[in-house]
């Protein structure tokens, strides 16, 4: 058995050298990927990705500066996985302290969280949300180029596809006006990072629009931890379960949708966080620019989330019926076929394992990591 073993791996070692196209690969670091910049990995989707990073084998080095998160998903992502990495209480705007990070780190790739993300926020305070998100990006992107670091993934947003003009939305449905400063930044940063990869085809930009984001780990140790009143509808649900707020709002029941209420494609953060580590096979393989959605591809009502919530859960959830929320629209789901034939990746949980991890997270962790 052994020998047939060694025999095996002498040819695939031969099959590589003489391959052309192996070789070449090889040349450009495809074995080499090893080590992974997180930046925003502390927060709910990056601690999420680091777990999947750590579990598939990766190294990573963590920059955050706890802004919207605490060092506390950290300890847990260690408890998670039984393994350790470095961590940077850095903002990536400082570019002194960025560059320590890349001297101090042979880094492959950058997978890129670190940003602002509540909606209404950047309505009220514009300048802090193209400084931190545009300005942080460019800083990181320049640092990355002079240490010769040319990949990276960044988490864009469903919201660039603004009012989107078919749905299932496919990558090429044209982006819509944002209408939001928050929005404008994803946007704006995926035109900078598109423009950085055609001046130069060394790089390879992995570019992702997450649909809605919701569920934690199954263990219930690391999940999203929204400071204040969430904005977001399934942290509301959830702090309405556990009793920390009296009533969910249900934002408008006139949509022309199959119940009136918005319809979204929510998305299991674990299922996300694995569409990272399919991304960044991606990016071992040279792909240039990529766009991809990440959603599932189904859609779901307020409603449909409500009563899926109390059925799988067994919690109840009181809402009432609210004016519309300005700015939403009715339908927003995507067609997630693309990530499917190019990365492989396809959403595995559903709808019941969404609402079921989500719960968990909160009722064992009823004030967050606090
Ligand atoms: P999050 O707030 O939980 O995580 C973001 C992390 O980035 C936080 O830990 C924060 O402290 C850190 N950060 C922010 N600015 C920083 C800076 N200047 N320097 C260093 N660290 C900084 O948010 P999340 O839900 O995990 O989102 C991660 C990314 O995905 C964000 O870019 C967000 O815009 C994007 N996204 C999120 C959603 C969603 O619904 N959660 C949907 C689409 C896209
Ligand atoms: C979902 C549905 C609401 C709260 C936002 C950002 C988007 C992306 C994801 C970052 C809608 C309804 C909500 C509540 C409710 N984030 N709702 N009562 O608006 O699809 O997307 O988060 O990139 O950019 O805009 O998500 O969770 O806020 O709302 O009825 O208390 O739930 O009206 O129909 P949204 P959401």
């Amino acid at each position: 058995m052994r020998i047939i073993k060694n025999q095996l791996f002498c040819l695939k070692s031969i099959i590589y050298i003489v391959n052309p196209k192996y070789f070449f690969k090889n040349l450009k670091g495809e074995k080499c990927m090893s080590k992974i910049l997180v930046t925003g990995g502390a927060g709910f989707i990056g601690s999420h990705t680091c777990v999947e990073l750590l579990n598939a084998g990766y190294d990573i080095v963590i920059v955050d500066n706890l802004y919207n998160s605490n060092e506390k998903s950290l300890d847990r992502v260690k408890e998670l996985t039984g393994k350790d990495f470095s961590f940077y209480q850095y903002d990536i705007r400082d570019k002194e302290n960025m560059r320590k990070v890349f001297e101090n780190h042979k880094i492959d790739a950058c997978i890129h969280f670190a940003g602002l993300k509540a909606v209404g926020e950047s309505v009220e305070k514009p300048l802090e949300y193209y400084d931190n998100n545009i300005a942080g990006t460019l800083v990181l992107v320049e640092v990355m180029r002079n240490h010769g670091c040319k990949n990276i993934i960044f988490s864009s947003s469903a919201t660039v596809y603004g009012d989107p003009v078919e749905i299932p939305i496919t990558e090429n449905c044209p982006k819509g006006g944002c209408t939001n400063p928050y929005g404008w930044t994803k946007s704006m940063l995926e035109q900078v990072l598109m423009d950085v990869q055609k001046s130069d085809n060394e790089w390879n930009v992995v570019i992702l629009r997450y649909f809605n984001p919701v569920g934690a780990h199954a263990s219930g140790r690391i999940g999203e931890n929204p400071n204040g009143i969430p904005n977001n509808l399934m942290p509301y649900i959830t702090q309405v379960a556990v009793g920390k707020r009296a009533e969910l709002g249900v934002f408008g029941n006139d949509y022309p949708t199959h119940d009136g209420t918005g319809v979204r494609d929510y998305i299991h953060v674990v299922d996300l966080a694995n569409g990272h580590v399919a991304a960044l096979k991606a990016i071992q393989s040279n792909c240039g620019t990529s766009i991809y959605n990440m959603g599932t591809g189904n859609g779901y009502s307020v409603l449909d989330m409500v009563n899926a919530f109390v059925k799988v859960n067994g919690v109840e959830v009181p809402y009432s019926i609210k004016p519309r929320r300005a700015g939403d629209i009715a339908t927003c789901y995507c067609n997630p076929a693309k990530a499917k034939a190019e990365l492989g990746w396809e959403a595995k949980f559903g709808i019941e394992e969404m609402v079921r991890d989500s719960w968990n997270w909160q009722r064992e962790n009823p004030e967050g990591y606090r």
